[in-house]
């Protein structure tokens, strides 16, 4: 438990302001979440979580007497020392990060009688922090301080990536605002970094294009491959091997979805481009990352003979494993392709939501995989979830009209799917088919 508790204001109940929340009560201070959106404030308040998030919900159940939920920005404001804006900053037509929903939180903080410090964990362009301090000033809030605090959580991980991080960043020019942020994480096991608003609020573009970029090259290895014989996990594992490099972000695949590398990358290319500065290499990785799902259908087309007519399993809607979240998900891109070819498509997901968008309506959604690869002419593997290792592959080759699986995400045993007769195609790895009988 912290020494000082504190009472904080979280503006957005979605996956970080929910997350933030719920860990700055279980640290023990006094939270209010206040998000505009009725019915998500309704299921918090009747104790349901909105969201899937691993951890979340007992959280919040054993930190109620800390933890309350409001649409009300006075209400979240009464008491708070500290107001944390963790609402989504969606792309603009041009790339360019939407801060409406950033600017209408500061709109309501004017004449919050206790408090001292707005604190951004949105991911903001460079420069909104400068642009927050002029408006609370305008605002009469010259002595409430101003920090960006990004978050670094991944989804699927965001509780334990929050109590236990990699570092903790405040960017802040004013001592008294980095005290209070520093001793706001009072019990969170990890270091942390005071650096200037602007580049905190880089830091957090910066490290999510890294990462997109290490994914994208991996992708690109595994294209060359293909090409000449290599195998992009064995090649992976001995790059990840090298200290200097490391191992995470080394998983071939469709390409990175989810809300975050997407949106980040594209918002940190129109950053730079406003500024006069094409970032090539940015361009290159969301170019490639766009190509990635499109290429599996073209590698399946060609094992096929073509799409139309063809009934394809698609396995895993999520943009990763252990979330309910479609956004930017490779699987999309790879329905849409498919329906496009003419093909019909059957998907399976544990979790996914329903989505009452494109192309998702126009495809059958099945309750398991076996459902789903009944009279398949083709699996195609989307998302890594562990489920699919459970599958008996022996029997549901039966149900299907060919045993051919695409495996988008290298996750399943090549000899096991082999052995149970299948044709098993991969990324970055050359397709293995059953001895000829
Ligand atoms: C990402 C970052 O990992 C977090 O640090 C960051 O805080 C967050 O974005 C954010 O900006 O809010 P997230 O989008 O939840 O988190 O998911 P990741 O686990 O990073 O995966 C992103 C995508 O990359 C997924 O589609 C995943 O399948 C793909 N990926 C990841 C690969 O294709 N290969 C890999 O080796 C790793």
């Amino acid at each position: 438990m912290v020494t000082t508790p504190r009472t904080v204001a979280v503006f957005g109940a979605g996956y970080i302001g929910l997350v933030t929340g719920a860990c700055l009560a279980e640290l023990g201070h006094r939270v209010t979440v206040r998000d505009v959106q009725p019915e998500r404030i309704r299921l918090l308040n009747g104790g349901e979580v909105p969201i899937h998030e691993p951890g979340l919900g007992d959280l919040i159940a054993a930190n109620k007497e800390r933890l309350t939920f409001t649409l009300e920005a006075h209400t979240a404001l009464k008491d708070a020392e500290i107001a944390y804006v963790c609402v989504d900053t969606p792309p603009t037509a041009s790339g360019d990060a939407d801060l409406s929903r950033v600017w209408s939180v500061i709109d309501t903080l004017k004449g919050a009688p206790h408090l001292a410090a707005v604190v951004v964990k949105s991911t903001v362009p460079v420069g909104t922090g400068e642009r927050v301090r002029a408006a609370l000033d305008e605002a009469g809030l010259a002595h409430v301080g101003y920090a960006a605090n990004p978050e670094f959580t991944a989804e699927g991980k965001a509780v334990d990536d929050f109590l236990h991080p990699d570092r903790i960043v405040i960017g802040t020019s004013d001592a008294r605002t980095d005290r209070l942020i520093r001793e706001l994480h009072d019990g969170v096991d990890g270091p942390v970094q005071t650096l200037s608003v602007a580049s905190a609020e880089m830091v957090k573009l910066a490290a999510n294009a890294l990462l997109a970029t290490k994914i994208t090259f991996i992708n690109e290895i595994a294209t060359v491959c293909e090409a000449t014989g290599a195998d992009v996990e064995q090649v992976a594992t001995a790059i990840g091997m090298d200290h200097r490099l490391g191992p995470h972000f080394l998983q071939a695949g469709l390409g990175y979805g989810g809300s975050c590398f997407p949106k980040d990358s594209r918002a940190l290319r129109a950053m730079a481009s406003n500024s006069g500065y094409p970032f090539q290499l940015l361009n290159s990785v969301i170019e490639v990352n766009d190509l990635q799902p499109r290429r599996a259908i073209q590698r399946l087309k060609t094992e096929l003979g073509g799409l139309k007519g063809r009934r394809v399993a698609l396995l895993g809607m999520t943009f990763k494993a252990g979330t309910d979240d479609l956004r930017e998900a490779p699987s999309a891109v790879v329905a849409a392709r498919l329906l496009a070819e003419n093909a019909t498509v059957h998907c399976w997901d544990p979790m996914a939501r329903p989505a009452d968008v494109t192309p998702w309506n126009a495809t059958t959604r099945h309750p398991s995989p076996a459902d789903a690869l009944c009279d398949a002419d083709a699996a195609l593997v989307v998302t890594e979830w562990p489920e699919l290792r459970e599958v008996d592959w022996a029997s549901a080759g039966r149900t299907m009209r060919r045993r051919l699986l695409f495996d988008g995400r290298n996750t399943l045993d090549p000899d096991a799917l082999v052995s149970a007769g299948f044709t098993y195609m991969s990324v970055g790895r050359a397709t293995v088919r059953p001895a000829a009988p």
